[in-house]
């Protein structure tokens, strides 16, 4: 390879890097396999190392990850975080163990030093610096550039797992370091609860946990279920003894209230720790969680100083990285399954091939955005990977091997299950069946329905919800009032006591109100909170269903894509007629007074109230504004159309003023509300 050939491959891999790494850290939304990923570093790395007059600072070799984007505070970290450099195979692993038995002799005068490894599984999430100061959470970041990262403290204290208290006795200062992840079974019900809302699937656990890592908003953060392992003590004040080894690291990290992976092993020899590799390697599916490795570190924390850093990675540790679960194979067809919730499914028929040691012979395309926006063609030569127990994925064509003879997918128009118009909204992924009784999807509305933060039918479960609808007893949720003991009968394995419980259960439910009620129905969007409000503000089904969109947007939080999704669910015959029958069955659709008054000087009006008032407290202003027809919102936007701010108003007003929304204070809140005492 000459010099230029060189300059121009470089660019080029650069440039790719520079992509890959913007769309994983700053998109979510990663463009290649980390085993791609790699391949294409590696082969920087190499030839930079062939062509040093090449090097240059901006080089992505230079660094460990992305910029700290700007929405979050700079969290500097007063010790770099580091990277790990890769080993792909027992000779690569060997090799370490020699460098660091060669550093490690000439350092002690020795020709054959004994080492101790610390083998660890290599947890698939992101990594985070914690910081506690007598004992307390004070800070924590994520990595960024290894610099300098985010300040995600609000984040990730909703993490259950990260301690904000250690445990007796907590040391003055210590910095902690480990992975956050979302466990497998977390993921699954979080990419099925965002199916349901309409909302794009995560790729994987990885991406679900960094991206919700780096929420705006910690709620959201809260609702992705994240978890934390412990794996390095970065930084420790204390007067009591040295900690020695990584090993004791770990036990102390325990002692202090972290979670420590249960899976470490501390390794006499380089064959030990090839052994631990090889087995978790094999056993990698057997986890709750994703690893992608196993993380192989000097144990002797005295030596991992001697041994110290090139660059990026530590010399006394190393990842090793798991044989990539990806392969090509030929798509031969696509064919589309209907999901329970209605979405049309493209599925790959695959020329049967061998990834991690089954045979693929389907794979998930997602939707039809995922195939145009990758160019997926029927007849491609495609990129297949199979990570864990999630579905195999066609990741893209090999365009190269095109033939000329490759077909472009179209989606149907036609629910291929029960023959209805198909919905595509505009600016959606996924497409829909438009009939709520599609027998493809009567079983999950049954299930969410029965389930606890729905209508809460004790003993009404998965397993029921599928037998009824297998044997026909249940076609609609309507129909779970018309069960009795005579259809109960019928279910296998069903005793006489069981199924009364199950009658008395169904029962019961009928008075669990209209909140209740809207968020069992599985309106698109409508989940509990949405719901909640919905019921409180209308009162009752009848109201809501006579609402049209500009009603339903003075509503908080309920935007143009939920009010044209209820709009949508109402103005179906078939659910008018299935909400006729649940009033039939004795089943509320009411929740009480309606909150909301159709006449008062402030009908129509939404309000912000901030800081403390003179006279009135929070409630009182609220009762004071809903009284007269208005409403109050939780925080500033556009629809705001008052915001009453007392002493100490903070951030809000700033806001208000900032969109140029009218700030009153308590008098002038009395006087538009007609209060005139
Ligand atoms: S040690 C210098 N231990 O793998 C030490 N890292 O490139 C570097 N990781 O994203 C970290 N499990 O967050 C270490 N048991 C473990 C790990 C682990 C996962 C991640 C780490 C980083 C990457 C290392």
């Amino acid at each position: 390879m000459t010099t230029s050939e060189a300059r121009t491959r470089i660019d080029d891999l650069r440039a790719q890097i520079d992509d890959a790494n913007y769309r994983y850290y700053v998109l979510d939304d990663p463009a290649m396999t980390d085993a791609e990923f790699d391949a294409l570093l590696r082969e920087l790395i190499e030839l930079e190392t062939r062509f040093p007059q090449l090097r240059a600072p901006d080089s992505p070799t230079q660094r460990v990850g992305a910029p700290a984007s700007e929405r979050f505070a700079p969290y500097e970290h007063m010790r770099q975080m580091l990277s790990l450099s890769n080993t792909f195979n027992a000779d690569e692993l060997r090799a370490f163990d020699e460098r660091v038995h060669k550093l490690a002799g000439s350092a002690a005068g020795e020709d054959a030093p004994a080492i101790t490894y610390v083998c660890e599984l290599k947890i698939d999430g992101l990594a985070i610096a914690l910081d506690y100061r007598d004992g307390m959470l004070e800070r924590g970041g994520t990595r960024g550039d290894g610099r300098v990262g985010e300040d995600v403290t609000a984040n990730l204290r909703t993490i259950p797992t990260i301690p904000l208290r250690l445990r007796e006795p907590a040391p003055s200062f210590i910095e902690v370091r480990g992975e956050v992840y979302l466990r497998k079974s977390d993921f699954e019900r979080l990419n099925a609860t965002r199916e349901r809302a309409g909302q794009p699937a995560f790729a994987n656990p990885r991406n679900a946990a960094s991206g919700g890592v780096r929420q705006l908003d910690p709620r959201l953060t809260a609702e992705r279920k994240l978890s934390f392992f412990a794996y390095a003590i970065a930084q420790l004040e204390e007067r009591a003894p040295k900690i020695g080894t990584q090993w004791n690291a770990l036990e102390r990290l325990r002692a202090l209230g972290f979670h420590v992976n249960e899976n470490i092993r501390r390794a006499a020899t380089i064959d030990e720790v090839i052994a631990y590799c090889e087995q978790w390697e094999a056993r990698r599916d057997e986890l709750d969680y994703e690893i992608d490795g196993v993380v192989v570190k000097v144990d002797d924390l005295a030596l991992q100083e001697i041994l110290g850093a090139v660059a990026r990675d530590p010399r006394w540790a190393t990842a090793f990285k798991f044989k990539p679960r990806e392969a090509r194979s030929k798509l031969l067809d696509i064919t589309i399954t209907v999901g329970r919730t209605g979405t049309l499914n493209p599925s790959a028929v695959l020329d049967p091939v061998p990834i991690g040691g089954v045979t693929v012979r389907n794979a998930t395309l997602h939707n039809a955005e995922y195939i145009a926006s990758n160019d997926i063609r029927i007849g491609d030569t495609v990129l297949v990977t199979r990570a864990g127990d999630v579905i195999p994925r066609v990741v893209g064509p090999i365009v190269a091997e095109r033939t000329g003879q490759e077909r472009v997918f179209v989606m149907p128009d036609r629910c291929p299950v029960c023959g209805a118009a198909v919905d595509h909204p505009a600016g959606e992924a996924m497409s829909r069946c438009t009939n709520a009784a599609c027998p493809a999807q009567v079983v999950e509305r049954v299930r969410h329905f029965a389930s606890r933060g729905a209508m809460d039918i004790e003993g009404f479960g998965d397993v029921l919800a599928e037998q009824l609808t297998q044997l026909g007893l249940v076609r609609d949720i309507a129909d779970i009032y018309a069960l009795d003991n005579a259809k109960l009968v019928n279910v296998p394995r069903m005793g006489e006591r069981s199924a009364a419980n199950v009658l008395a259960a169904i029962e019961n439910s009928k008075g669990r109100g209209l909140a209740r009620v809207l968020t069992g129905l599985g309106i698109r969007f409508v989940g509990e909170q949405t719901a909640a409000i919905l019921a409180a503000d209308f009162g009752s089904i009848d109201a809501l269903a006579q609402a049209g969109d500009a009603e339903l947007q003075r509503s908080e939080g309920i935007g143009p894509e939920v009010a044209a999704s209820v709009v949508l669910f109402f103005a179906q015959e078939a659910n008018r007629a299935m909400i006729e029958r649940l009033r039939a069955s004795g089943v509320s659709l009411l929740s009480g007074a309606p909150r909301r008054r159709s006449d008062g000087p402030l009908v129509g009006k939404i309000f912000v109230l901030t800081g403390t008032l003179p006279t009135l407290t929070r409630d009182e202003a609220t009762a004071l504004i809903e009284g007269a027809g208005g409403r109050v919102s939780g925080s500033v936007s556009k629809k705001t159309d008052y915001v009453v701010a007392g002493d100490a108003a903070g951030s809000k007003r700033a806001k208000a003023e900032q969109l140029g929304i009218t700030v009153i204070d308590e008098d002038a809140l009395r006087h538009l509300a007609g209060d005139h005492a």
